[in-house]
């Protein structure tokens, strides 16, 4: 199934592709910051009608809400657009997320980068790979050389788990921190070795499901804040090359 996978994160890119910069139709979700364009929604349509017509038994569970609850062992978890504000603001870090569960388990995922031409993609067991190449987390143990990543939820305002002071705590502590606005691309620069750490709160499984996979086969650890494993519906998420996992714990835990 993983170049069904493929082949249709490829196809939803090239809609996104040619939407972006375009004349979007927006409007708000949660809030003014929680937007829908036309272009999520035509892409999760291709998506799902793709899963509907090959595979009309399974489940799906889609952010735009084309979802199928119908008891299969197989559901598809699709994040159609991750980076949306990116991608209505004519910022080019954009990605198509779509994993693969069986009796609720990751066995496959895909993040397509569009704009980069990139696709990510892992079987559980078969290794993470960017473009077929074969890819590895960091190397690295020490926080203080450590490049971390995060993102912000849309219901930042309320500073769930007080993820302003632990970004505060950890942009202290290491080299640096990104916030790159699509979380299926952050998990993909963790396999890659780009960046040491991720850590987010109150993100969707559509964001996760694909991204955490790639992270652990690509020898990576993903885990909640206090080191447990944790499933797609988790809102506490830290991936990292393994190494620098309990120093970003115990900095998590102390802010
Ligand atoms: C968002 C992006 C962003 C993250 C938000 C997500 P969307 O997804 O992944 O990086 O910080 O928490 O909701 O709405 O663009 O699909
Ligand atoms: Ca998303
Ligand atoms: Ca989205």
């Amino acid at each position: 199934m993983i170049n069904d996978i493929i082949q249709i994160s490829k196809e939803a890119g090239e809609i996104v592709r040619k939407g972006f910069n375009k004349n979007l139709k927006v409007e708000y979700k949660s809030n003014e910051s929680d937007l829908v364009t036309d272009i999520d929604k035509a892409s999760e349509k291709l998506i799902t009608d793709f899963i509907k017509k090959k595979y009309p038994f399974h489940g799906i569970l889609a952010e735009e809400g084309g979802n199928i609850k119908n008891g299969s062992e197989y559901v598809w978890v699709i994040d159609p657009l991750d980076g949306t504000v990116n991608f209505a603001h004519g910022l080019p870090i954009f990605s198509i997320s779509i994993g693969l569960q069986k009796d609720g388990k990751t066995i496959a995922g895909v993040v397509y980068d569009v704009e980069m031409d990139v696709l990510y993609s892992a079987e559980i067991g078969g290794g993470a790979y960017a473009n077929n190449e074969k890819i590895n987390v960091s190397d690295n143990s020490n926080l203080q050389h450590s490049l971390l990543v995060t993102g912000f939820p849309y219901n930042i305002r309320e500073n769930p788990y007080s993820a302003l002071e632990k970004f505060g705590a950890l942009i202290k502590a290491s080299r640096g921190m990104r916030r790159l606005g699509s979380a299926a691309i952050d998990f993909c620069y963790v396999a890659k070795g780009v960046f040491d750490g991720f850590w987010e709160v109150y993100l969707n499984p559509w964001d996760i499901c694909a991204g955490k996979l790639i992270v652990e086969e690509a020898g990576g650890k993903v885990t909640d804040f206090e080191d447990k494993q944790i499933s797609i519906h988790s809102k506490q998420i830290l991936a990292s090359n393994g190494k620098i996992h309990q120093d970003i714990i115990e900095i998590l835990k102390r802010s």
